[in-house]
């Protein structure tokens, strides 16, 4: 029996900021953000999105195509959770109707969760193939005005039906993985924006992909000639090359140009346009190769490299299968790339830092167009909406 990704969709908000106006605001040069780092816009969520709204917006495709009964379980990860307790995957339960008989919990690690839970969802298929579970990862990424970090912030939700004989990716048995306890990101309970130590987390992310594909080849025995085509967790662009880079280097590899782009380059996609989304960016640079790559990747294998600061990362591959372009949501996709509205510098500020004097009593001015939007908070209640 195999088991992994049957069906997969990403949603973004409506709104981006280009990195042209911020270069501007900031009196930097653009190429240090379109050549440096690699990306040219931020998708920035109103205060009417939050983690719970973008991934009912990435999940709806899904259960429009099976009987949403049948899932299971919604495994959620996020680092940008809306409560302490309450997880948002029983928001999302309720927003989207799902069967009582389904399990809710929201799992954290920074930018790993979602690669946790999609290795949680397998392993409970396995257990019971009738298991059809719901994988999501949705991140907010926001770091503090003028901090390093803020050229690379962005938002994005991916929703994947994990089941048996899935449709596009079969994960394969065996993956790499590591751990380590280091202070190169991290969020406090009372902060809304992340602290990072920027140089020092991309030197801890490459000694991860080091370490876990290490580990990878000491469990599976596969070699790097046996795989076909590299995700990485991508911050911005520019690090999946500097990921491949490394990549290639620790397993003595000589890649002439082309192939070593061709290896990664429809993958960091649409990452460049929409930034960092976290715990989804590594599954956003998934959907981005699938649905922009020349040939028909059938049978291809996938390495996929899952970072979350602190630290934990894992190498894992996977199968692309027969039929898989008959279910890829690419229009979808790209539609909502391409009806984002560009924000000012100042409106970017408004939506990413409001002023909010109660935040257990707040109504939000509809700026949200998707079906779902955080209508308030009413006595510290989230209110949610639904629309046609
Ligand atoms: N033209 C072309 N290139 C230019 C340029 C110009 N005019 N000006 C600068 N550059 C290049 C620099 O040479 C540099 O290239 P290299 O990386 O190849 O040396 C690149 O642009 C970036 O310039 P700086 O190093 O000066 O940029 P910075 O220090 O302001 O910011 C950063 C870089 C520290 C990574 C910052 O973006 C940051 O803090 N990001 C957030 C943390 C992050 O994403 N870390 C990634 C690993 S951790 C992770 O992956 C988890 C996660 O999601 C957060």
């Amino acid at each position: 029996m195999t088991v992994g990704i049957d069906l997969i969709h990403f949603a973004t908000a409506d709104y981006y900021l280009g990195l042209d106006t911020f270069a501007q605001e900031k009196g930097t040069e653009l190429e240090k953000y379109t050549i440096g780092i690699g990306q040219e816009k931020m998708s920035i969520a109103p205060p009417d999105e939050d983690i719970v709204t973008l991934a009912a917006k990435a999940a709806r495709p899904i259960l429009d195509q099976i009987n949403p009964d049948a899932i299971s379980s919604v495994l959620f990860a996020t680092e940008s959770g809306v409560d302490q307790s309450k997880s948002a995957g029983t928001y999302l339960h309720g927003l989207l109707g799902l069967s009582p008989h389904c399990r809710t919990v929201e799992l954290k690690h920074a930018c790993y969760g979602g690669t946790a839970a999609l290795q949680m969802a397998c392993a409970l298929v396995k257990a019971n193939p009738k298991e059809q579970i719901l994988v999501i990862a949705a991140d907010i990424a926001k770091y503090d005005v003028d901090s390093s970090g803020e050229a690379t912030q962005g938002c994005g939700a991916v929703a994947m039906l994990v089941k048996a004989e899935p449709r596009i990716l079969a994960i394969e048995p065996g993956s790499g993985y590591y751990t380590e306890d280091v202070m190169d990101f991290w969020r406090p309970n009372h902060r809304t924006t992340a602290l990072v130590d920027g140089k020092y987390s991309t030197k801890v992310y490459l000694n991860s992909l080091k370490q876990a594909w290490q580990h990878f080849v000491s469990q599976t025995g596969r070699r790097f000639e046996q795989i076909d085509a590299f995700c990485y967790h991508i911050p911005f662009s520019r690090m999946s090359e500097k990921a491949h880079k490394a990549l290639t280097k620790v397993a003595g590899m000589t890649l002439d140009k082309e192939r070593f782009f061709a290896q990664i380059q429809p993958g960091q996609r649409y990452n460049r346009v929409l930034g960092n989304s976290y715990s989804a960016s590594l599954f956003i640079g998934f959907c981005s190769f699938l649905d922009n790559a020349p040939g028909d990747l059938t049978e291809k294998r996938f390495g996929l490299f899952s970072y979350g600061s602190g630290c934990v990362a894992e190498f894992l591959t996977g199968v692309i299968q027969h039929g898989y372009q008959d279910v890829l949501m690419r229009q979808s996709h790209q539609a909502q790339i391409d009806a984002r509205t560009p924000l000012n510098y100042q409106q970017y500020l408004d939506f990413y830092y409001p002023t909010i004097t109660d935040p257990d009593n707040v109504a939000f001015e509809v700026h949200n167009r998707g079906a779902y939007r955080l209508a308030g908070i009413g006595h510290a209640i989230r209110r949610y909406q639904r629309r046609a």
